[in-house]
């Protein structure tokens, strides 16, 4: 169930279009993460679902209500929207101590002392504050700001959670600690959150579905696993992790879609997934893969069963170590090289002959 829509909305600072006809939906219960490089958006996005920002157009509808609208000439100010926000800088006072800080929503609210001590009480205890409520808040590590901070927007409960970059002053092992808390506590209180970030290992681990923006624009919405697997654009796929590139050429177009390429001069391989529009034989193509999915085995001679996939040959240039695993730029049989991973257990050697599997399902775009 949508409880928050954004129907074609824009923002434009003068003649900044900030935002342009971005539409999605915020399903109750579900982390949604709007992902994206600086400046594509997303923090006026977030102000817009807030309302620290009116859009420019389009339409917000909360609830089922228009909240936002020019043409309507409708909008809803902050203090009603039931919308708890943590910004990136938390914001959160220096002189106050935990538990006023965490008080302070209820405090404006007008609730009474006695629900203001329970309910303060249980959201720190809840975010692993229990025990630090007279501390001010400078006496605070970066992580327990952090945790105030999100304390004092849940301590109200309310319809939906905007977080803007939540763990970007939080150092790399600590954000990784918050991003497990974070989910943990989501899954706990059923919370809605809608979050920013650019960071898209933060948005694959934490999110439900991901928006990826691009100037302005939604470039593709989707669940982590289609997004990653199933990118839409090269903009999508690029952003969200790491690819190995191989030259190919069309060979044969199936009835179903489906087009046959010849990859690095090797033998052809099938794929049901290609994005050619229109695909012409001899066309030049790229077949996409993530690194993890390039599958390197010691090359006995044999022609091993490549699994519908392709195989391919090479040597190893150069081996890196790196602990888990082995980085290894390969030189293939076409004269292109490429950075493997290869697995540490095996006693690999430079000049070792090697065979590249890529998988069946790899991506195929156009060159
Ligand atoms: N108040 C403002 N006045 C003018 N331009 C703004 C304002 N806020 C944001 N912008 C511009 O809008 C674009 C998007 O900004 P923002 O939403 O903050 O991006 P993000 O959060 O993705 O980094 C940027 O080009 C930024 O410079
Ligand atoms: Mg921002």
């Amino acid at each position: 169930m949508a409880i928050l829509v954004f129907d074609r909305v824009g923002k434009s600072f003068g003649q900044t279009e900030a935002v342009s006809e971005v539409s999605l939906e915020v399903n109750k219960g579900e982390i949604l993460a709007l992902l994206g490089p600086s400046g594509c958006g997303k923090t006026t996005s977030l102000r817009m679902m807030a309302g620290l920002e009116r859009c420019t157009s389009g339409e917000i509808v909360y609830r089922g209500d228009v909240i936002d609208s020019v043409r309507q000439n409708k909008f809803l100010p902050t203090e009603k929207r039931d919308m708890g926000m943590v910004f990136q800088s938390y914001a959160i006072w220096p002189n106050m101590s935990v538990f006023e800080n965490i008080a302070f929503p209820l405090r404006v609210r007008g609730a009474g002392e006695a629900d203001i001590e329970s309910k303060v009480r249980h959201v720190a205890d809840l975010v692993g504050l229990a025990g630090l409520e007279q501390r001010r808040s400078t006496e605070l590590s970066g992580g327990q700001q952090q945790r105030v901070a999100v304390a004092r927007c849940l301590v109200f409960d309310p319809e939906i959670i905007l977080l803007d970059e939540p763990f970007s002053n939080l150092d790399a092992k600590l954000r990784e600690h918050m991003r497990l808390e974070m989910k943990l506590l989501q899954k706990r209180i059923g919370a809605t959150i809608v979050m920013v970030t650019h960071d898209q290992t933060e948005a694959l681990s934490l999110a439900d579905r991901i928006a990826v923006m691009n100037r302005g624009a939604i470039e593709q919405i989707g669940t982590p696993q289609e997004l990653y697997l199933r990118p839409a654009t090269p903009f999508v796929r690029d952003f969200l992790g790491q690819t190995v590139r191989f030259e190919a050429v069309v060979n044969a177009l199936g009835e179903d879609g489906t087009v046959a390429v010849t990859v690095e001069s090797s033998a052809g391989y099938r794929s049901s997934h290609h994005r050619l529009e229109s695909p012409v034989a001899g066309q030049p193509c790229a077949v996409v893969v993530r690194p993890g999915d390039v599958r390197i085995e010691r090359d006995c001679g044999q022609a091993s069963d490549a699994g519908g996939g392709v195989m391919l040959r090479g040597r190893i240039e150069t081996l890196l170590f790196m602990g888990e695993y082995y980085d290894a730029l390969i030189l293939l049989s076409s004269g292109r090289q490429f950075m493997g991973t290869l697995s540490k257990r095996m006693p690999w050697q430079v000049q070792q002959e090697v065979a590249v599997f890529l998988p069946a399902d790899a991506l195929i775009w156009p060159a």
